[in-house]
């Protein structure tokens, strides 16, 4: 096959020269610059990476301008309706979907990795009982690789099976940790007999003095939230678990990378960002005012919730969650969580009309409304990112091990447009 080049001219030398173009399965072609500095002693400079592709990735697939979601090729669409957390994290990790018997093997394997060593129990102790629950989740996730270590050989694939299960597994029971922690109540140990999203509710809310049911319209919206957030190509969190697993890093170390990522509020923190900011609106007839402060430039409002790197247009993502907002909260809203979606709901309406949002292409992501369904399901705002890292987890998961078995890996290392001063001679403090 014929490799397409692209053909450039240096203004400075006048000489000519091509570049290779590589075609994807399927999105934009990508000019392969690997080879420019060392040939041209050329650098390309693109801050936030917007036209950069780091990787060859095979797990996710993302079309901005038609709102398009694909994992391994699959629509978003269809495994909202059809599928489930577990058969969307063995998709994700193996790349086609399971067999019945590969799906309870793997459903089986999760569900018995759920514990966590007391050790590690106990570092909940040691945090303040206020402190960020993302907080406490990346230092205890970090600290997942003080215990496997010398068990983890990233070029073993058994190591990295165990890797994955063990993180995807553990991770809600360390989320549920967090949460008692900052509640003040006693840790309930997992549940094996309990579905994932079951199992990480039960150990929310349970107590040791009564009884308690999970509600399974609670359990099936988690889930179903879950698939949603799994994975999402090189987003700013994926892309700093592979950066810092580029290095050889210990897995859990770089996981813990990712959820430090995830935190920012133009990151996964959107989805707390968005319940704060529509309880500061408060009310509909206030909503003009702030979508006059998310467009004023010298203000550093965002109408949170809001655009996105890639969407263009509907996040799809969004446009399932909206749907599923209507029912939960049908289901199981308190009256007080429905102002709040209303508010929503107007806010959406009068922002998508506006020349200003239109102009720029803002439409809603999936963080605009996931706060509403988490708030709806009895949890609370400073968990929801932790929310998000769980489901995510699956994702930083591929993306690592993809990384890790692929031949043209290194370790990632940007350069940069220097722009500092040039040489100069060190001056005594006498003289300066
Ligand atoms: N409110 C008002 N204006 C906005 C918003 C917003 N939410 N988002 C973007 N804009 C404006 C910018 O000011 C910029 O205007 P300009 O062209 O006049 O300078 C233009 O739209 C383009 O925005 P950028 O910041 O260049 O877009 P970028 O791709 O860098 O940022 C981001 C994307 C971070 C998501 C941004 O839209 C944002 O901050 N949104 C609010 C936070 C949020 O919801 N984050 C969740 C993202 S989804 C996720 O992580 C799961």
């Amino acid at each position: 096959m014929t490799t397409k080049r692209l053909t450039l001219t240096d203004p400075e030398t006048g000489e000519s020269f091509d570049l290779p173009v590589r075609e994807p399965t399927v999105g934009p072609r990508v000019l392969d610059i690997s080879q420019l500095y060392g040939q041209r002693g050329l650098l390309t400079y693109d801050p936030g990476y917007t036209s950069t592709a780091s990787c060859e990735s095979s797990i996710t697939y993302i079309d901005g301008e038609s709102g398009t979601l694909l994992y391994r090729g699959y629509p978003i669409e269809q495994l909202a309706k059809q599928s489930t957390f577990i058969e969307v994290a063995y998709l994700l990790l193996h790349g086609e979907l399971p067999t019945q018997q590969q799906l309870e093997e793997f459903d089986h394997s999760i569900r018995t990795h759920t514990m966590i060593n007391e050790s590690l129990l106990r570092f909940f102790n040691g945090f303040h009982h206020n402190a960020h629950p993302m907080a406490m989740v990346a230092g205890v996730v970090a600290s997942m690789a003080a215990f496997y270590h010398d068990s983890t050989d990233i070029h073993n694939p058994r190591d990295r099976d165990i890797f994955a299960y063990r993180i995807i597994a553990k991770i809600p029971t360390i989320a549920a940790a967090a949460y008692k922690h900052m509640r003040g109540q006693p840790f309930v140990y997992p549940q094996n007999k309990l579905d994932y999203c079951s199992n990480l509710l039960h150990m929310f809310f349970a107590v040791p003095s009564e009884e308690y049911e999970v509600d399974p319209v609670a359990a099936k919206a988690l889930d179903l939230l879950f698939i949603l957030h799994a994975d999402h190509e090189q987003n700013c969190s994926t892309s700093t678990v592979r950066l810092a697993g580029s290095s050889g890093a210990n897995p859990y170390a770089a996981i813990a990378a990712g959820i430090s990522a995830l935190w920012g509020p133009a990151h996964g923190g959107a989805n707390e960002a968005v319940i704060n900011m529509l309880e500061e609106i408060g009310t509909v007839d206030r909503i003009g005012e702030y979508i006059k402060r998310a467009k004023d430039k010298s203000d550093p409002f965002r109408l949170m919730g809001f655009g996105h790197r890639v969407y263009k247009s509907y996040d799809p993502r969004a446009a399932i969650i909206r749907e599923m907002c209507h029912r939960v909260l049908e289901r199981l809203g308190r009256k007080e969580d429905k102002p709040l979606f209303e508010l929503a709901l107007k806010l959406e309406e009068i922002a998508l009309k506006d020349e200003y949002f239109i102009e720029k292409n803002l439409y809603p992501n999936v963080d605009f409304y996931s706060g509403i369904i988490y708030r709806a399901l009895g949890i609370p705002k400073s968990m929801f990112t932790v929310m998000f890292a769980i489901a995510r987890c699956v994702g930083w998961v591929s993306h690592w091990r993809e990384m890790v078995v692929d031949p043209s890996t290194r370790i990632g290392r940007p350069r940069q447009l220097y722009v500092g001063p040039t040489r100069r001679d060190y001056r005594p403090i006498s003289e300066r």
